[in-house]
């Protein structure tokens, strides 16, 4: 039996057929055409945000929200998480310092970013990792207190709630990923959902080369990170499905959680928050442990993946002096698998896996 890490959901062909035949119609394939309007303002209703601007992947959708929040200097972020957070900083000339993260939540730790803030500080870019809500309440404090902008890496976190709000709706922005293997998709793809209409607005213009809307000439250098009605149209179809979808995925989640919680840790999940089912983590007790689960299940045809290693304070480009130790992060760094987790994943593959792990434990 051969499991992948991941397979992206794919809708039945007919009803993302359906949508592209619109396109075709339409003859409008880009530019903010009819199945990108619709599919922005779906997604603010289902998802309970306003100033919600698609743009042609999460990683442009970070770079975007930096500069529509003129972020400069230095910005302090987690070292546990994917490189196009850190990596996404350093493209657009923003410095990326790293705070450990919390033991539980495995989220960057507010207490940790306060104590490292300094003058050429301008921004805090926490992630919700695996789709766990940060302290963000916490982080809303920071920010009033440092006046700091505070951009939430929400790449994982399509559809969580903290309560009844949105957890999109904290800080001054968010930014989704909509890449193919994420919980709600669009091929390629992502967002930025901003708290200010202002903010939202010069960053609309920046996703169109600068061009004032209207073409009434050009606001300020800009970029063309535009969603095409390809992409569009693919998560319509998406959406379309979204409660099934959700619904698969915690239920595998919580499959998972029943089988291996008594053999392995998980992270702490925020106690006002749902779940959303994009990732399996668990914290295994060291390094040689999860090397050796790694290697039992390859040897069984499953992928399961390190995610993240290695943390990113400890890569070359980020060694400047002075720089805080992040002890929680390397630590986990080097002894947290994601299982397999997709939308067809069955249930008897799920048992297989868990077995596996266990055994090899
Ligand atoms: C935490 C995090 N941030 C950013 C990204 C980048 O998103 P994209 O692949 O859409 O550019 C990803 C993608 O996997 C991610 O996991």
């Amino acid at each position: 039996m051969q499991i992948p890490v991941n397979r992206p959901y794919q809708p039945p062909f007919g009803q993302y057929q359906a949508y592209l035949e619109r396109a075709y119609a339409n003859n409008w394939l880009t530019n903010n055409g009819p199945l990108v309007q619709e599919l922005k303002s779906r997604l603010e209703e289902y998802l309970g945000v306003r100033h919600l601007l698609l743009v042609a992947n999460g990683t442009l959708a970070m770079q975007l929200a930096y500069r529509a929040l003129q972020v400069r200097g230095s910005a302090i972020t987690t070292p546990f998480t994917f490189i196009a957070t850190s990596s996404s900083l350093q493209w657009e000339g923003i410095r990326p310092e790293f705070a450990d993260i919390n033991a539980a939540s495995f989220n960057l730790d507010a207490a940790a970013v306060s104590a490292q803030m300094h003058a050429g500080v301008s921004a805090v870019v926490p992630v919700h990792v695996y789709g766990n809500p940060c302290d963000v309440e916490a982080f809303e404090t920071l920010r009033a207190q440092h006046d700091v902008k505070v951009i939430y890496d929400a790449a994982h976190a399509f559809a969580v709630k903290v309560g009844n709000r949105s957890v999109l709706s904290y800080g001054d922005a968010s930014t989704l990923s909509f890449h193919a293997t994420k919980v709600f998709h669009t091929v390629e793809g992502g967002a930025v959902v901003f708290r200010d209409a202002d903010a939202y607005s010069a960053a609309e213009q920046m996703t169109n080369f600068g061009i004032i809307s209207g073409n009434k000439g050009i606001a300020g250098p800009g970029i063309n990170c535009k969603m095409s009605e390809v992409h569009a149209a693919m998560g319509l179809a998406v959406l379309d499905n979204i409660a099934q979808v959700l619904a698969r995925r915690i239920a595998a989640f919580q499959h998972y959680k029943h089988l291996l919680a008594d053999v392995v840790s998980l992270p702490q999940w925020h106690s006002d928050a749902n779940e959303n089912g994009a990732y399996f983590p668990m914290l295994l007790a060291t390094n040689e442990q999860s090397e050796r689960v790694l290697a039992a299940l390859a040897t069984a045809g499953v992928t399961a993946r390190r995610y993240f290693a290695p943390a990113l304070h400890s890569l070359k480009d980020y060694q400047y002096p002075g720089m805080a130790p992040c002890p929680v992060a390397a630590d986990y760094a080097s002894r947290t698998l994601c299982l397999p987790l997709f939308y067809d994943l069955t249930d008897a593959e799920i048992r297989y896996v868990a077995q596996l792990v266990r055994q090899s434990l």
